[in-house]
């Protein structure tokens, strides 16, 4: 556990709504007591992600993922109990210092603030290089030409690495900065242990942040012909490229405001057209988008606009994006650019207005965009174009769900080919069913509580009875303790459980869920705080009774081997009689138990 006082988390935790933090990340709707919407945490269409407010808790269905205000912060965030405790801290204007817990939790931590550190060190120099140094003329020369005024240049900190091999290696030792934790974070190369070197050369330098505002890595552009064009941070423990988006640190405000967001390729794209007032753009790091970076954002917003490139490279890149944010169920619009262009170039040379009106407006949908990429290499006038246009329109069809919606393109497409409206009809069919076949998937497995052990399964029950109806505590304490959970993670759980009944304190799930620092113990909770179905009341106690005794049984049956071991194993003779009269008690108290009623009293 961290060292940060259950006080000051609970003093954290009542001054947020999760509701309201949550909803500055996702869209949710109101459903009776509950809030629903798209969960972020994995791919759905229908949304099964749930928050209580009631209970300030949230849990989502498909995912099983779930947990208090802490939890969520975790995962959307990606950072561990203690910085989500204290970035809520922060923003409600408390003074916390939280230390992490473990040797190696702290180890880590201050590794990561390090490698920010560096980052933020070397941002600085290289940005200090372009405005003062005669170094930087060019580069800043070339931005002015690509149409970046100064504003949008130091907002987005943009900086020029010097020609050099100890540009940024003199800087950093100069001000003390461990080298081989520069090496870690890839600002610099090592020849020889102890020999450094910058690692970008003669580059326009692209900072790039978190959401929260660190610098987690750089993009290095090449002035001249020098090859790679752009060269970017490895992969490190604070930059994960399939992760960020680069741009949306700056691009939130907007993007909550009008829940849409522009898609572009590159980062001149971001900034051009963020200083063109569009400022909800954002763009991968130049690897194809991942489903990390989509559900990162398709929560927030109701349309995505891809507008890529138009050359070759950006159009595969856009069907290739177009597929995962089809999958990942996003409403999707595809803009084209003029040929040649990207989204940059246009910008400088019409202005936001044209960008607006000309491109984000005249976005085709998705299959419309798919199916003009297939129309546009082939002669519609001839039959062979028209054949072909239809085997591979029908693939895009066969994968439209909504019925009536495949049936508009295909009217577009029986006039587009002059083709009857049945005969296409008839021929789709067939295809969806052929394609279904080859398709058809096992339901997926319940993963839920499998390989877990009698007794676990027991405890796990008891807990839930507990934590869905604490009116029960009283029943189960009163003939059980923490001690007698033999998994170490319920006995954990029921430590607190227990401890909060003795204090006579209301149980809350989500004050409960803060005790523990670890994300699998909120999931763990969490399972067993939602209610797989509901119980009818009465059955309840009942269920509580018969896992306690359940549970006295599992251990008596236990002691009772054991013992018959100790005996087969050939202990002392006076152990012997000693173990045999016990397992004889044990016995008796085992078959009593199975014969006595509800309500009878048990052991202890
Ligand atoms: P672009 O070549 O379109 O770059 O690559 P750009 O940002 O639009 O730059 P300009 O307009 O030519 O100045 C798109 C993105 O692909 C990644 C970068 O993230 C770039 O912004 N990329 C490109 C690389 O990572 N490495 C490369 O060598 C090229
Ligand atoms: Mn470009």
């Amino acid at each position: 556990m961290s060292y940060i006082t259950d006080n000051i988390i609970e003093e954290v935790r009542n001054k947020f709504d999760i509701l309201e933090v949550i909803s500055s990340y996702i869209d949710l709707k109101k459903t009776g007591r509950n809030y629903v919407g798209l969960c972020p945490f994995h791919s759905e269409k229908t949304p099964s992600f749930t928050v209580s407010p009631e209970k300030q808790i949230f849990h989502c269905f498909g995912c099983q993922s779930g947990g208090n205000i802490f939890s969520f912060i975790m995962q959307i965030e990606n950072i561990t109990f203690p910085e989500a405790v204290r970035l809520l801290g922060r923003k409600a204007g408390l003074n916390i210092d939280p230390q992490p817990a473990t040797p190696k939790e702290k180890k880590e931590a201050r590794t990561r603030e390090l490698f920010f550190q560096i980052n933020l060190a070397a941002q600085e120099y290289f940005q200090a290089v372009l405005w003062k140094n005669i170094e930087g003329k060019e580069a800043l020369a070339y931005l002015h030409k690509r149409g970046l005024v100064k504003e949008s240049i130091e907002e987005f900190g943009l900086g020029f690495a010097r020609d050099r091999w100890d540009g940024l290696t003199g800087e950093l030792r100069g001000r003390g900065f461990d080298l081989d934790m520069a090496v870690k974070v890839g600002l610099l190369g090592q020849k020889t242990p102890g020999r450094y070197y910058d690692y970008f050369r003669g580059r326009i330098i692209f900072p790039i942040l978190d959401t929260q505002g660190r610098v987690v890595g750089f993009g290095g552009r090449s002035l001249g012909d020098t090859e790679p064009k752009y060269l970017n941070s490895p992969e490190t423990p604070v930059f994960n490229k399939r992760k960020i988006l680069y741009g949306l640190n700056r691009a939130l405000p907007q993007i909550r405001r009008e829940k849409e967001v522009v898609l572009v390729e590159g980062y001149m794209d971001v900034l051009l057209l963020h200083q063109a007032g569009i400022q909800n753009t954002v763009a991968p790091l130049g690897t194809s988008l991942t489903a990390d970076q989509v559900s990162y954002i398709r929560g927030r917003v109701e349309k995505i606009y891809l507008v890529f490139d138009a050359d070759a490279g950006g159009q595969k890149a856009a069907l290739r994006s177009l597929e995962l944010l089809r999958k990942e169920g996003c409403a999707l619009q595809v803009s084209e650019l003029p040929s040649g262009m990207d989204p940059a170039d246009y910008v400088v040379e019409n202005g936001e207005k044209a960008f607006r009106e000309a491109i984000l407006n005249k976005a085709r949908s998705v299959v419309d965009y798919q199916l003009y990429t297939i129309k546009k290499d082939l002669d519609l006038q001839k039959e062979e174009g028209r054949v072909t246009y239809w085997k591979e329109a029908r693939k895009i069809l066969a994968r439209i769900e909504e019925p009536l919606e495949r049936e508009e393109y295909l009217k577009k497409i029986a006039a587009e080919i002059n083709v009857s409206l049945e005969v296409l009809r008839g021929d789709l069919e067939k295809n969806i069913e052929e394609s279904y076949l080859k398709e058809k998937k096992a339901f997926p497995q319940e993963k839920k509580s499998a390989g877990i052990s009698p007794k676990e399964q027991v405890e796990q029950e008891l807990l839930s009875g507990i934590l869905q109806y604490p009116q029960h505590a009283e029943e189960v304490w009163r003939h059980i303790g923490p001690a007698d959970f033999t998994s170490e993670i319920y006995r954990q759980v029921a430590d607190c459980l227990y401890q909060i009944h003795r204090e006579g304190k209301e149980l809350e799930t989500a004050e409960l869920i803060s005790f523990f620092p670890e994300p699998q113990m909120h999931k763990v909770i969490m399972d067993m705080a939602i209610p797989a179905f509901q119980e009818e009341e009465a059955k309840v106690l009942k269920t509580i009774r018969s896992c306690l005794k359940k549970m006295k049984a599992l251990h008596w049956s236990e002691e009772r081997k054991s013992l018959i071991r100790s005996i087969k194993n050939g202990a002392a003779k006076e152990d012997i009689s000693a173990a045999l009269k016990r397992i004889q008690i044990l016995k008796k108290w085992e078959e009593e138990l199975y014969r006595s009623g509800e309500g009878e009293d048990l052991h202890g």
